[in-house]
């Protein structure tokens, strides 16, 4: 039996199935685990979740009552996720505290966590420009150089996912392709801890990341920052990098399944036209999807020598109108992943509204306009206010992706068109 308690009702034993809300704001790598130790206790109570779903059935409670549903605290899961369904109540906790300093230790570059994140990416580009360099002079990849690495970046994402995330979009020109690859590894990781993969899989995720584009010495710089199209010849050349990347690691010792993998499939697209196999479908493996996934985000959240970079809102919103090419599932909860969500998208806020996303803040890009029109306290249209939302912001934030049909929108296309038709208060 799974319920949903509020973070001060955890108690140690309880078994802890998942949390609610962006993954940013839960505290733990696994989402899948038995709450042992009062610092585990204090970091969920601390934590900006808004609610976490507790496994009945393996919890070792003294007082069973207290994960029982019938405590005014708790809900079956069952009622939230089943259809139909009375209409959920919002959990409400206030505003947490913020004060200035706390707003400026968050932000993108400041914070105790950014100086560890900047030496984690740093580190690993200098080791992945090495690797590159060694596979240039034909020498083998030492994959188990990765490890320490995958892992540095894991415990940076463990503590602060945003930290290290926002810091390695920025890139210079003459280190795309190693910072790429350190990119792609921290939003692999992301992405398996979103999924609840386990720890030893989210590390091979991570080298995977740090490996994947190796097959790129293969190919000559000035075709791989080519502004404007290519030749066929050219476009032969970069099709090539799987391949020849996935030649490299199989003649390496120590290379994970998932690296040989990931470095393989990440160019394959769900509908069969992409390369080298043009696998389809069903034959495409989880964590080819997730690769493909990860990889093109890092390259349209990046400028590029023939294009501006997107923000992570124009990305995800991109990316989920390109039919055929991903996973529209695994997007999704990639997008949830990272707390940031498509325009169009039904999301719930820190204020008690429901908001539909707009798109991305002209002035500050990092910031995501929601359009709120809905009072989840009195279940109520209210006058649309369009709200800009910093990724650092406490209050407003984004809590996570609404169901429409959970809040019973008669007609949800028709309700979406018309406010996002609506003039804004
Ligand atoms: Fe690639």
């Amino acid at each position: 039996m799974l319920v949903r308690i509020r973070p001060e009702d955890a108690e140690i034993g309880m078994f802890v199935h998942g949390f609610d809300g962006s993954w940013f704001d839960h505290p733990f790598w696994r989402r899948n685990f038995r709450l042992e130790t009062s610092e585990q206790l204090l970091r969920i109570r601390n934590s900006a979740i808004e609610a976490l779903v507790i496994d009945r059935s393996r919890s070792v409670v003294a007082d069973a009552a207290s994960v029982s549903q019938d405590n005014g605290n708790a809900s079956p899961v069952a009622l939230i996720e089943d259809e139909p369904a009375p209409r959920r109540q919002p959990i409400s906790f206030g505003p947490p505290p913020s004060t200035e300093r706390e707003e400026l230790r968050r932000r993108p570059g400041y914070g105790p966590e950014c100086r560890r994140a900047k030496r984690a990416i740093e580190r690993s580009k200098q080791a992945v420009a090495t690797m590159f360099e060694d596979a240039r002079l034909g020498r083998a990849v030492e994959a188990r150089r990765m490890v320490p690495l995958a892992r540095a970046i894991g415990q940076s994402i463990e503590r602060d996912a945003r930290a290290l995330i926002n810091l390695v979009r920025l890139k210079e020109k003459d280190e795309y392709t190693y910072l790429h690859s350190v990119a792609v590894a921290a939003l692999m990781m992301n992405f398996g801890r979103h999924l609840g993969l386990e720890d030893p899989v989210i590390e091979d995720l991570g080298v995977a990341g740090l490996l994947h584009d190796v097959g790129k010495v293969a190919v000559a710089e000035d075709i791989l920052n080519k502004p404007g199209g290519l030749s066929d010849g050219e476009m032969r050349s970069v099709r090539g990098h799987p391949l020849a990347g996935h030649r490299l690691l199989e003649n390496s010792s120590g290379v994970p399944e998932a690296a040989l993998e990931v470095c393989l499939r990440h160019h394959e697209k769900m509908d069969g036209a992409g390369y080298p196999g043009g696998l389809r479908g069903e034959a495409l493996s989880l964590f080819a999807r997730m690769g493909a996934i990860c990889d093109v985000y890092d390259a349209v959240t990046s400028d590029r020598p023939y294009k501006r970079r997107w923000t992570p809102c124009e990305a995800l919103t991109e990316m989920q109108g390109w039919d055929g090419h991903f996973d529209p599932a695994l997007l999704d909860r990639f997008a949830d992943s990272l707390g940031i969500y498509p325009v169009g998208t039904l999301v719930r806020l820190s204020t008690g509204e429901l908001g539909i996303v707009m798109g991305s803040d002209g002035d500050a890009y990092e910031n995501v306009v929601v359009r709120a029109f809905f009072d989840c306290e009195t279940l109520m249209e209210c006058e649309p206010r369009d709200r800009p939302i910093a990724p650092s912001a406490e209050n407003p934030r984004i809590v996570g992706r609404d169901s429409p049909t959970f809040w019973r929108f008669p007609d949800w296309d028709a309700t979406r068109l018309r406010v996002m038709a609506a003039k804004p208060a």
